[in-house]
């Protein structure tokens, strides 16, 4: 098979490293890539916006399979695109990533089926939207209607704050357009879970669940970002968590897109609250979670290929074994500023001597060359990642591999899974 993932941060890198391990490869490109995906694939300077681009490379490369990492581009229509051009593709089509790309559809499509989630309703008019929250009282969240980033969401702990969300969203216009038209729901609590399953259009396989570690300080403290570390599996989340979490959101969501004439096929990511009345629902994405992802392909029983091609062709899903008791951990390792504004190009030492520690791999995110050196090129910078048979051996083995890498400027969290249940 000759595949293309498309992406280039540490989800990227961490599909192509497993990717490239399967027997049935035998080309790999990424679009964009970076330098650690650059060891497993060949890189080919295509940004994944541009969407012209890509379809053309993998029309004149005779891709067998294309590989979506981002949300950005399903939204736009990638996936639509390339099955035009009879083309193959894991990641599904516009009119069902809008279960990511609309969160008023996502919202909309869970009341009509009946599946669980936090109550709310969605305004295009700012006015009736401060009402709701009244009605609602605080706390209360108000979110962005369309793909804001993972800023969109603006928990509200009183009416004033509510007001002030209301007025950035729909009035100041913070996200553009995505903000036009907000959700407003209640606040829900409890432990918050990422879970994966695959989907194949008309039916779901499940994957696994990952805790993700959102803000940028221990203890759950400071500003949010893109996630700062991640874990895998959850104690909390159990065989028979999983099973209720499939009958009563996946497959109903799986069947009512399909119903609806927009069938799901790639990896649905359920962002969970499991709280004391159940698992709800708090977010559709439609894509793999960065860095839940790396926490998870290191976990993956045998070849994720023909899982992939399962999905993506719509066929049976191919015999899993079962998961080996194993956990991990990805750490990730961020530039100084970050969420902030931060710098770039510094020089980046360690990655190799990190990599020989037993179960290590350093799953690269914003990374460059520059003459042949590595530097920092974003904000979260690598993701160590490491895999053993409990979750305090993962551990002790991610921070051992942590310090053997330095930057100027590098900073990260302490508690990578050992997050309390709330
Ligand atoms: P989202 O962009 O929808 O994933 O929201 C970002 C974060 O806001 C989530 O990861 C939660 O921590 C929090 N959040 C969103 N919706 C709710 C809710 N209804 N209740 C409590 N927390 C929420
Ligand atoms: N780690 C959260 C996300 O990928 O959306």
């Amino acid at each position: 098979m000759r595949m293309l993932i498309v992406g280039g941060g540490g989800r990227e890198h961490a599909l192509a490293w497993k990717i490239a391990q399967s027997p049935r490869v035998t080309a790999l490109f990424t679009a964009p890539g970076n330098p650690g995906i650059a060891r497993h694939a060949v890189c080919v300077p295509l940004t994944a916006d541009a969407l012209d681009g890509l379809v053309a490379f993998a029309r004149r490369e005779r891709i067998d399979l294309t590989v979506v990492g981002p949300e950005a581009p399903l939204v736009a229509g990638l996936a639509d695109r390339l099955l035009d051009a009879g083309l193959a593709v894991f990641g599904p089509i516009a009119p069902a990533a809008a279960i990511e790309g609309s969160k008023a559809f996502a919202k909309d499509l869970m009341a009509r089926n009946a599946i669980p989630t936090a109550r709310f309703a969605t305004f295009a008019d700012p006015a009736r939207a401060r009402g709701y929250c009244r009605e609602v009282g605080p706390p209360l969240v108000v979110k962005a209607d369309g793909l804001a980033g993972g800023k969109g969401a603006i928990v509200c702990r009183t009416l004033a704050d509510a007001d002030e969300a209301v007025a950035e969203c729909m009035e100041r216009a913070a996200f553009g357009a995505a903000g036009a038209t907000v959700v407003v729901e209640e606040f829900l609590s409890g432990e918050e879970v990422s879970f994966f399953a695959l989907a194949n259009g008309a039916d779901a396989l499940p994957l696994a669940a990952a805790q993700d570690h959102k803000t940028v300080f221990d203890g759950d403290q400071g500003p949010n970002t893109g996630g700062m570390g991640a874990y895998s599996p959850v104690a909390s989340f159990d065989a028979a968590m999983e099973r209720r979490v499939m009958d009563t959101i996946v497959r109903p969501t799986i069947a009512a897109l399909a119903k609806d004439g927009a069938p799901y096929r790639g990896v649905l990511y359920v962002g969970l609250m499991l709280t004391a009345e159940g698992p709800k629902v708090i977010e559709f994405n439609c894509r793999f979670g960065d860095p839940e992802c790396q926490a998870l392909v290191v976990r993956v029983p045998g070849d994720l290929v023909p899982l992939l091609v399962a999905a993506a062709h719509g066929g049976p899903w191919p015999e899993v074994g079962p998961w080996p008791t194993r956990a991990s951990v990805c750490v990730v390792l961020a530039s100084g500023g970050y969420p902030g504004k931060y710098g770039t190009g510094a020089a980046i030492e360690g990655v190799e001597s990190a990599e020989t520690a037993p179960g290590v791999t350093v799953f690269h995110a914003g990374t460059a060359l520059r003459d042949g050196r590595l530097v920092t090129a974003g904000g979260r910078v690598l993701g160590v990642t490491a895999v053993a048979g409990d979750l305090a051996t993962a551990i002790a083995r991610a921070y051992g591999a942590v310090g053997a890498i330095r930057f100027e400027g590098m900073h990260y969290r302490r508690d990578i899974g050992r997050r309390r249940p709330a």
